[in-house]
Formats: C-alpha cells, sequence, structure tokens
C-alpha cells in the first residue's frame, strides 16, 4: 500500500532555518490549511496519509522528507547539516520503524533527504549547504550491499538538489539547471522550468499524477503539453519557509 508520512505544522514554524530566502511572517492557520489540503491531495490520489503529531519547539519538522530516506529494503535516518533539526529525527524514526530495518548516518557526517532524488536504483546526491562529502561517502556504503549507486551532484544556488530539479518518470527530469552541476544528469532527458519560475523544479510525482505548486502556472503548461496529468497546489505559506511540495512526504511502498 501506497503510504505517506506527514507532520503537522509546527507553531514555531515562524522560527524555520532559511539559507536562500528573506525571512517573511509566515501565517501559521494558512500554513496549516495549505498542509491539510496537501495531505488531502495525496490521500486522494491513493495514498494512506500517517500524519504525525505537531513538534512545538522543531520549527521545520513538517518537512519530514529530510531526516530520512526510505528504500524498499532499508530506511535510513539522516544526520541533518542542519543542527536545529536534528532532533526532528528522533519521533521520525519511532515512526519508521514498523516499516524499514534503520541505518544511521553518524557525524562527522551530514545529510538530508531534500539532497536525494531517487530514480531506480541510482540515488543522485545534492552536495550543498546541507550535504557533506563525508554524508554521501557514508550512504554509499550503507547502501552498496543492497545495490543502490550513489552519484554526487554539485548543488550551488538553493537548499537542495530536489529545489532545482525532480524526476518525472521516462529517463525526465524537470530542472533549474542554473543551480546544479547537469554533467551527472547527462543520460536524461531534461525539461527546463520555465523562464521566471526558477523554483519550480521541485513537483511531486504520485502514480500518473504530477504535483506543482500553484505559484508556477508557466511550468506546469509545459508540463502540460508534455501530455503529464498536472495538479496544482497551493503551498505559498509554507514556501515562504524555503518549502517544496516534496519536503512535506515521505512517501513508500508497505504493508
Ligand atoms: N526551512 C527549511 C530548511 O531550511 O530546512
Amino acid at each position: 500500500m501506497l503510504t505517506a508520512i506527514t507532520r503537522s505544522v509546527s507553531p514555531a514554524i515562524g522560527r524555520c532555518e532559511l539559507e536562500y530566502l528573506e525571512r517573511r511572517p509566515i501565517d501559521l492557520a494558512i500554513a496549516a490549511q495549505q498542509h491539510s489540503a496537501y495531505e488531502r491531495c495525496l490521500a486522494e490520489l491513493g495514498a494512506r496519509v500517517i500524519s504525525l503529531p505537531a513538534e512545538p519547539d522543531l520549527p521545520d519538522s513538517v518537512f519530514v522528507e529530510d531526516p530520512a530516506l526510505v528504500l524498499d529494503e532499508v530506511a535510513v535516518i539522516a544526520r541533518m547539516g542542519a543542527e536545529s533539526r536534528r532532533e526532528e529525527a528522533r519521533t521520525l524514526a519511532e515512526a519508521l520503524a514498523p516499516f524499514r530495518p534503520l541505518l544511521h548516518l553518524t557525524a562527522p557526517a551530514t545529510l538530508e533527504g531534500g539532497d536525494v532524488m531517487s530514480i531506480g536504483r541510482t540515488l543522485f546526491v545534492g552536495e550543498s549547504a546541507r550535504t557533506n562529502r563525508a554524508g554521501i561517502g557514508q550512504l554509499r556504503e550503507l547502501l552498496a550491499p543492497f545495490g543502490y549507486t550513489v552519484a554526487p551532484v554539485a548543488v550551488h544556488g538553493c537548499l537542495h538538489l530536489k529545489s532545482a530539479c525532480t524526476y518525472l518518470g521516462n529517463d525526465t527530469i524537470l530542472a533549474h539547471r542554473v543551480w546544479i552541476d547537469m554533467a551527472p544528469l547527462r543520460e536524461f532527458r531534461i525539461v527546463d522550468v520555465a523562464p521566471g519560475e526558477p523554483w519550480a523544479g521541485n513537483t511531486l510525482t504520485l502514480g500518473e499524477t504530477v504535483l506543482i505548486p500553484l505559484a508556477f502556472p508557466a511550468t506546469a503548461a509545459i508540463l502540460e503539453s508534455l501530455g503529464l496529468r498536472v495538479r496544482t497546489l497551493d503551498i505559498s505559506e509554507l514556501m515562504k519557509a524555503e518549502a517544496a511540495l516534496t519536503c512535506s512526504s515521505l512517501i513508500f511502498e508497505a504493508e
């Protein structure tokens, strides 16, 4: 069964980490409404949604994609690059334990799930402000026994690798090329985000549907022109926290 772990928006989200955005006030009620609509959308698209309670003292904890990586065989609990976020992993690990054996990254490794774009048995991993070489190296060693290849991708100018690009299926990646080294992705067909929509590279594909933020209509039109079934979601309030669509769920198959 397709399973999505999410977590309610923390009342402390206004104190979230920011790397490339200026801080703007976040309306908690609107952020919570948008997050609920996101959870409903995942459910409508066939996912069993397991929504964890809010963490009052962990501002970024709604972004459950970052503290862990869930693969078919195991889940990897990351050591996050943002120190203020490291405690998020504890309760997320508890939530994942019934579904997967857990592996752990340890110091000096840092890695955040937003930096991991998984395509088949290859994990493209952003080397970013949050994920370091030691993190990429440890991930490679932990996952080699399961037959995964880990390929680093340099990220510059955005928070995570998946802030710049996501996989659409059929050997196709939607990307804002300026923020990443495209060389490791050379075997893929690249679809560029629309001019003026640099943050549009983060989409979430569930089954036949590609979700994209409402804020990026021109890129949504490009995806529709490719014959994709596109659905938009308003996450404008969460985007003030440097969020994208993939950040707010961990999606995997489970019994
Ligand atoms: N606010 C999301 C992050 O910086 O991790």
